[in-house]
């Protein structure tokens, strides 16, 4: 038995599934099954389905989530939030259910962050009211939750009440909970502001989702100014946390500020600051300006977007084994047509689980919106 085979085998906490060396396991993601899970007619009912978001839930079920545009394309405009459910680690997939409606209105709902908070056994979603300022001059960040792993939802609640109306949109993506100290328990969002407040902010919760507070934010330069091409405006975000406790956002470079790459920011204090000394350009993850995803493995980070500077095409999974430090020459192509936004997930239930990632992403031939497909990784080429 591989060295590799007998750490799986005898693997009793997967966090401490490590070689005896400390070096990390190696991985050789392979495509082991996918699914569209919406398909955009830009016509009827539904117009289009866009910013797919997705979670793993602590019972293990998938949720799958996206904006449900109901008249036309624009990222204004009226929609739902579509949800899909999967028992079986996205095998099948329960028929589409709408969460939220927003009416008739000129500037709906934004998609957004699904966070899962484990020691209470509780699902989030995190979405925009009037994030565009198109019929309305009051956005509003809403909350709905799950505590029956999604099959039931709560009604909409106003988190503006508590963090104010500035325009935030969350993710789009998922928020984290924190398993390390400091501040273990506490759930991030980071997500982006606009004029007059743009660049990256983050909301935490301390108390399971009922109270909210901004913490730390990377703010764009020229701050509250209109921004050319050039500037520095870091924008849409996913935040994951190390196992040092300190939180990583990997963000949108909107207006290639350095390069057409991504903005690292880190975090030491569970996402109050994230200090300028440790702000990177990571040109080594080369970005056309797009929802990208970031994920931390069983020692792996793990990144997907459409890897080229300044083209929605060549979905791609990267992944580093130092904290992202540096990037295995070796990636996996997922589909080299168009796509754009994109959002992984994984479960870390039981052995099982660790062999697992998911991704779902923006897809199609001609361009990217044409579905929504949903992608099964097994990390080890199928073998372990
Ligand atoms: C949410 O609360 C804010 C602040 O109280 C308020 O201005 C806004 O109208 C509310 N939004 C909705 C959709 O009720
Ligand atoms: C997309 O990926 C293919 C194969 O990996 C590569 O040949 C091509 O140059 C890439 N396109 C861009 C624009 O990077
Ligand atoms: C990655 O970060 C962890 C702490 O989160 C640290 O223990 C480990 O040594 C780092 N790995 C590398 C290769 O830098």
């Amino acid at each position: 038995m591989s060295l590799h085979g007998a750490c799986l085998v005898l693997l009793v906490w997967i966090t401490s599934c490590r070689l005896s060396s400390g070096e990390i396991l190696k991985v050789r993601p392979l495509i082991v099954g996918e699914q569209l899970l919406w398909l955009n007619h830009n016509q009827g009912e539904i117009y289009s389905y866009r910013i797919p978001i997705m979670a793993a839930t602590s019972r293990g079920s998938l949720l799958a989530l996206a904006e449900a545009r109901k008249a036309s394309s624009s990222d204004a405009g009226a929609k739902f939030i579509a949800l899909r459910r999967s028992t079986d680690k996205g095998r099948t997939w329960t028929p589409t259910k709408f969460l939220v409606n927003d009416g008739e209105v000129l500037d709906g709902l934004n998609l957004g962050a699904v966070i899962v908070d484990e020691q209470k056994d509780l699902v989030f979603v995190m979405y925009t009211l009037c994030g565009h300022h198109y019929d309305c001059l009051i956005s509003s960040v809403m909350l709905i939750q799950t505590s029956d792993d999604g099959v039931s939802w709560s009604a909409p609640r106003n988190i503006s009440e508590q963090v104010g109306t500035q325009m935030f949109m969350p993710g789009p993506g998922y928020g984290i909970q924190k398993r390390f100290e400091p501040k273990k328990g506490r759930l991030i969002v980071c997500g982006h502001g606009t004029l007059p407040r743009d660049g990256v902010y983050c909301l935490l919760s301390d108390d399971h989702g009922v109270k909210w507070r901004f913490g730390g934010s990377m703010r764009g330069i020229p701050y509250g100014q209109p921004k050319k091409r050039g500037d520095f405006t870091p924008d849409e975000s996913q935040p994951f946390e190390l196992p040092d406790g300190s939180v990583i956002v990997n963000s949108r470079n909107q207006n290639f500020y350095h390069c057409n790459c991504r903005v690292i920011m880190q975090s030491f204090d569970a996402s109050e600051t994230y200090p300028l000394d440790y702000l990177k350009f990571d040109e080594k993850l080369v970005d056309p300006a797009v929802a990208a995803s970031a994920m931390f493995k069983n020692g792996v980070v793990f990144f997907t977007n459409p890897a080229t500077p300044t083209k929605r095409i060549n979905m791609t999974l990267q992944w580093s084994y130092d904290n992202g430090t540096t990037w295995q020459p070796t990636r996996l192509e997922i589909w080299r047509g168009p796509s754009a936004y994109s959002s992984l997930t994984m479960m870390e239930r039981n052995t099982d689980d660790l062999r697992f990632i998911y991704l779902i992403y923006e897809k199609g031939y001609k361009d990217p919106y044409e579905s929504i497909s949903f992608v099964r990784i097994h990390l080890y080429g199928g073998l372990l």
